[in-house]
């Protein structure tokens, strides 16, 4: 009787997690489905609880309260920029967990080997690999060296170290062999993932995120647990779909990624000697072309959330639709650092989602456009990628800003973006650029347009 309850209980938070993922594709029904993935989880811990795979809880109940004191403090402390870092420090534990699980239940005596073997490298793989990304994306001095002597050489030697582990342990149930084989995956984790870098991360992390749900798939084979199979599927499918997306907008093969070894940042790529001027208006002049446009198409970036100028951009644009002109906002997959970032910014300003459009509905209007006003975003216009065979950036689709009569850049500097390649478009003649704070600036365009 217990059994059943605690299956049906689990089969529910399973659909609960389903409609989770769901609501959470839109920002329209984000709300919901975060609340579906909170039922979810509860009911999860109900039923383990209730479960009679322990009586001993105080610890669980420990357990419970550190984590959600983590939990709650990161949520509110973590600034949206730095959610990728999170995701990588979430994965990680997540993976550890599986490592914990299958090293406990082999100790125990369970015989489910190669799910425990697979568990046990996946996850170990997925845990250290996710500490270096964090440590990468936190800038940490000893997380910059990219590349090692012989890494490909000690990768391989490390795979075959673990190949053969695996089959000696599966066949002689010696321990060492298990205890050996966590060790070299976990240090396969970190030279794997240690000669990434550069814009390359966010995938990496989504491949890891991806990692952590297929050991739960196997952890939970081991214990014949239906739900983290179902969850470790949910989290090994996404993954695997979002960092495939996500290399298809930056224009890199995920078949490279797996193989590991690049992504090497990029540096300047243009190296023509010819003196370059960057136009630089005013915005009092952004105002005035702006309020006389007919359509203005706004493309926000990495900056815009810096600045957090997500409430200032759509008071300008409710301002500029009063005057009577047609505003849009235009997304490139991968503006900001992570997946959906400048979706989630505006939707927090309540910019009307109709007003939103993904990059392939809006690049045949730049032309028709008057003025694309490009804030804080950088990499996502740079025409570099349709030009340049050797730049880095070279094959990512970009939003073609240059073709509307008039750009404004607002950003501080003539600084590159996250790639490091130099952006041409500054020097464009129908360019201007807008030096400051993204916030600041377009404040202080409102206060124009509010004047005029
Ligand atoms: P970037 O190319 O990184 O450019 C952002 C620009 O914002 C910078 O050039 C910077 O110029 C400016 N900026 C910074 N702080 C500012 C502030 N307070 N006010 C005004 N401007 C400010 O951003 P993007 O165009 O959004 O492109 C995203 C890049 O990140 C891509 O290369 C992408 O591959 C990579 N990436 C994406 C993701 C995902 S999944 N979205 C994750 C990681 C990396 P100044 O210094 O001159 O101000």
């Amino acid at each position: 009787m217990t059994e059943s309850i605690v299956s049906a209980s689990y089969l529910f938070a399973g659909l609960l997690f389903i409609l989770s993922i769901r609501g959470l594709a839109s920002p329209e029904t984000a709300r919901r489905g975060n609340f579906f993935g909170f039922m979810g989880t509860m009911i999860a811990i109900a039923a383990t609880l209730y479960s009679p795979v322990t009586n001993e809880y105080l610890w669980v109940f420990l357990a419970i309260l550190l984590g959600a004191i983590v939990g709650i403090f990161s949520a509110l402390k973590v600034k949206m920029t730095s959610l990728p870092q999170m995701i990588a420090l979430l994965n990680g534990t997540g993976s550890l967990v599986s490592v914990l699980i299958a090293l406990a239940e082999i100790r125990n005596g369970s015989i489910a080997y190669f799910e425990l073997i697979m568990g046990l490298v996946i996850g170990a793989i997925a845990f250290t690999g996710s500490l270096v990304a964090f440590s990468k994306l936190q800038g940490l001095w000893f997380a910059k060296r990219r590349g090692f002597f012989m890494q490909k050489t000690v990768n391989l030697a490390l795979i075959l170290g673990m190949l053969f582990l695996g089959i000696a342990f599966y066949q002689t149930q010696n321990m060492n062999y298990f205890y050996a084989l966590a060790g070299i995956a976990l240090v396969f984790g970190i030279t794997a993932v240690a000669p990434i870098g550069g814009a390359d991360m966010p995938v990496v992390i989504s491949l890891l995120n991806s990692y952590s749900g297929w050991a739960l798939v196997f952890v939970g084979f081991s214990l014949s647990n239906v739900l983290l199979i179902i969850v470790g599927s949910m989290v090994g499918a996404s993954g695997l779909i979002l960092s495939y997306i996500m290399s298809k907008a930056m224009n890199r093969s995920l078949r490279n990624i797996l193989l590991g070894g690049f992504g090497k940042r990029a540096v300047t790529s243009q190296q023509d000697d010819e003196e370059k001027y960057a136009k630089t208006g005013s915005p009092e002049d952004a105002a005035f072309i702006m309020k006389n446009a007919s359509k203005v198409i706004i493309v926000p970036g990495y900056g815009m959330a810096v600045s957090q100028a997500q409430h200032i951009v759509e008071s300008l644009s409710k301002l500029l639709e009063k005057n009577g002109v047609e505003v849009k906002f235009a997304i490139h997959p991968v503006a900001g650092r992570m997946p959906g970032h400048m979706n989630v910014l505006l939707a927090e300003a309540n910019v009307p989602y109709e007003k939103v459009f993904e990059l392939e509905e809006i690049n045949r209007e730049f032309s028709t456009a008057d003025v694309a006003y490009v804030i804080g975003a950088n990499d996502v216009t740079n025409p570099v990628a349709k030009t340049d065979s050797n730049s880095p950036i070279f094959g990512m689709p970009v939003l073609d800003v240059e073709k509307a009569k008039t750009v404004f850049f607002v950003k501080r500097s003539l600084n590159s973006g996250y790639s490091g390649v130099d952006n041409p478009l500054f020097y464009h003649e129908n360019t201007s650029m807008l030096y400051g704070d993204a916030k600041k600036v377009t404040e202080q365009v409102v206060a124009a347009l509010e004047k005029a």
